[in-house]
């Protein structure tokens, strides 16, 4: 049976392909605050505002392409059974050919309706605008787990970092509970890394092995070493 590996993926898996992350920018994110447009309360506020934000954000991801860390993933499933977590709500790791990604925080490309939550679509195009409906009648909302909101994946992602063999965490500043504590219910003898340039800077256990550089560089480093033997598993 093949080993499981689990990514854990965050906004700096997709810096690379010029998706900026959250909190590298003076804690704003493209020139907002996060609670002014990620908050349940900001879309009742000021839809338009929040509608806007997320067209352009789903607009950029026409205008980017995965980059060398999504598609270091799909040479990994060669040998391993690799399953990726994601906070991210860019599609780059499906479009690298990551065959089994489970999004925490939602989809640019999907909607939901606001009166039925059930009812989800794949949006054509980029752009969502205020009475666009659901055929209920009832306002389309971005698919985004907001801040405030509850994460539905949360224990299907828990109970895949259970079982796996070894745990790879790229790109993500830990900072947002709970996927931030996703690693947590890896079984203790799991070898567990963690790729970011800011590494150090974050904290985490002792255990889990740092590696300080940019994902485009080292995540296809570590799964050479990975499928040439080096580390074994
Ligand atoms: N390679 C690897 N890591 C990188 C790179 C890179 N090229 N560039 C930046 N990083 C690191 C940063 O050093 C930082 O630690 O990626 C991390 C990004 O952290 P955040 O911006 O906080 O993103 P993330 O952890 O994914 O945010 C979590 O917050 O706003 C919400 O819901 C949103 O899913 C998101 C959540």
């Amino acid at each position: 049976m093949k080993k499981q590996i689990t990514i854990l993926s965050g906004a700096g898996i997709s810096a690379e392909s010029g998706i900026s992350t959250f909190r590298d920018a003076n804690g704003l994110w493209e020139n907002h605050r996060i609670e002014d447009v990620a908050t349940p309360e900001a879309f009742q506020r000021n839809p338009e505002l929040v509608l806007e934000f997320y067209n352009l954000r789903r607009k950029q991801l026409y205008e980017v392409e995965p980059n060398a860390a999504h598609f270091a993933i799909t040479q990994l499933q060669a040998q391993f059974d690799v399953q990726v977590i994601t906070q991210n709500v860019d599609d780059l790791h499906e479009r690298a050919g990551n065959e089994n990604v489970l999004h925490l925080h939602g989809q640019l490309k999907q909607v939901r309706s606001t009166g039925y939550p059930q009812t989800v679509y794949d949006l054509e195009g980029w752009e969502l605008r205020l009475g666009d409906t659901c055929e209920n009648g009832h306002q389309l909302r971005p698919h985004i787990v907001w801040f405030g909101e509850e994460v539905p994946n949360l224990m299907v992602a828990a109970e895949i970092v259970s079982r796996a063999d070894a745990v790879i965490i790229v790109g993500t500043s830990l900072n947002v509970y709970p996927a931030a504590g996703l690693y947590q219910y890896a079984r203790p003898d799991t070898p567990i890394w963690i790729i970011d340039p800011k590494a150090n800077e974050l904290s985490y256990p002792d255990s889990i092995t740092p590696i300080n550089e940019k994902a485009g560089a080292a995540l296809p480093r570590l799964v050479r070493s990975l499928l040439n033997g080096e580390i074994i598993l």
